[in-house]
């Protein structure tokens, strides 16, 4: 027969070994039993976003022109020359906002990879000649612009004309030095029809280093 033990040391030690061999089971086998913990903000896969690109400026810039009720002031000039220009028989809205949100998608590329023969008309104002000092480079940009439009499609570009540089926010940026002649002739070989508008040049500068513009007209071949 099994007597209990008789000491209260003994009565007390043999029950806590027991508690602790069980403990220690139960440690060794935890590993076999554990899962990986769910992280808390887990979503179902298809719901996972990717955070948006945030928009260049400038075209944030832009999108923010075409939000507002009215054109600012500085527009108001311009398009009172056009509506002048026009007449009334083209029946242009007094203010062109609405109108242009409506039309316009603003997306930001560059020149050198328009895609071809794609619109009916485009535009350049200050570009190719305001992004490098090149003429290789001129000429490549401008072939380009050229190329964008379907045949028969209008060209309108403006240019500084001998430009030596201009300056923004203390930063330099580079100009081709450009004559009304050398611009005539690089459209000559790119489209048909081509007219270079001389507006103000003068021998000396005006300001900021350029000495009139030319704007160029032409047909795209
Ligand atoms: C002198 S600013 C003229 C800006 C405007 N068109 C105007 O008349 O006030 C020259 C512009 O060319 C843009 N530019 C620079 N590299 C370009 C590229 N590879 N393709 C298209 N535009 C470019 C610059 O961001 C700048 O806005």
């Amino acid at each position: 027969m099994i007597e209990r033990p008789k000491r209260a040391v003994t009565r007390f030690f043999v029950p806590l070994i027991d508690v602790l061999i069980l403990l220690f089971c139960i440690f060794l086998l935890m590993p076999f039993v554990a899962t990986e913990p769910k992280p808390e903000t887990e979503e179902p896969k298809d719901q996972v976003k990717a955070a948006e690109p945030e928009l260049p400026r400038d075209v944030r810039e832009l999108q923010a022109e075409l939000q507002r009720d009215e054109m600012r002031p500085q527009w108001r000039h311009f398009w009172n020359v056009t509506l002048d220009a026009y007449g009334p028989e083209w029946r242009l809205p007094a203010d062109p906002i609405s109108l242009l949100r409506r039309r316009c998608t603003i997306s930001q590329g560059s020149i050198f990879n328009l895609p071809e023969r794609t619109w009916d008309a485009a535009t350049m104002f200050f570009c190719a000649e305001s992004i490098t000092e090149r003429q290789n480079e001129f000429e490549a940009a401008c072939a380009s612009f050229a190329r964008c439009v379907k045949p028969g499609g209008a060209l309108i570009a403006a240019f500084l004309v001998r430009s030596s540089g201009y300056e923004v926010a203390g930063r330099k940026f580079p100009v081709l030095g450009l004559s009304a002649e050398s611009i005539e002739s690089t459209f000559t070989a790119l489209a048909v029809k081509v007219k270079a508008e001389r507006i103000g040049i003068v021998p000396r500068e005006i300001r900021s280093g350029y000495s009139g513009f030319v704007l160029l007209t032409g047909t795209a071949a």
